[in-house]
């Protein structure tokens, strides 16, 4: 299986809800309007295919010069554990340049994933969470 990596390719809200339902995300998956929104307003969206299928994505804001906040890294379950997730960082980290941090909110079940792809856990993160 060959999987091949895009930066910034167009994708629709569809294809995006597929690959958030299919990898087991929890993401407004039914929302497309949202998803569309989620889409427009990215500033870097790193996305991988198996032939004409997406299959995972890793979709971020940032200023290319600071900060970047990792938002939505999924990849769908047929493809997991094959790295391409670490490449969707990896090509994420290429994008945003040694300047920027790059920071996340993790899932409770990908808590031990980030350490084994070189994140820091941070005790001095806060949030306010979304409230719909
Ligand atoms: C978490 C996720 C993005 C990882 O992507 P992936 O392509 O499956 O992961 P990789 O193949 O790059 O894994 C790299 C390493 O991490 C391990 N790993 C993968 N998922 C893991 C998890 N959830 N917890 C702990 N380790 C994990 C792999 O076994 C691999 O280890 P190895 O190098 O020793 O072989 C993917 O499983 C996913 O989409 N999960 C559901 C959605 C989700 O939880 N996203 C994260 C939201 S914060």
């Amino acid at each position: 299986m060959t999987i091949t990596y895009k930066v910034n390719h167009p994708i629709s809200a569809q294809q995006l809800a597929n690959v958030f339902e299919q990898s087991g995300i929890k993401r407004p998956y039914d929302d497309l309007k949202r998803l569309q929104q989620m889409i427009n307003n990215s500033s870097l969206l790193i996305s991988a295919w198996d032939e004409q299928a997406l299959i995972g994505v890793a979709r971020s804001m940032t200023d290319f010069s600071y900060c970047c906040y990792l938002s939505d890294l999924a990849v769908i379950s047929t493809h997991q554990e094959r790295g391409v997730g670490k490449k969707l960082i990896d090509l994420t980290r290429e994008q945003i340049g040694p300047s920027c941090n790059l920071v996340l909110l993790s899932a409770p079940n990908a808590m031990s994933y980030y350490p084994k792809i070189s994140f820091t856990a941070a005790s001095h993160a806060f949030f306010i969470p979304r409230t719909n």
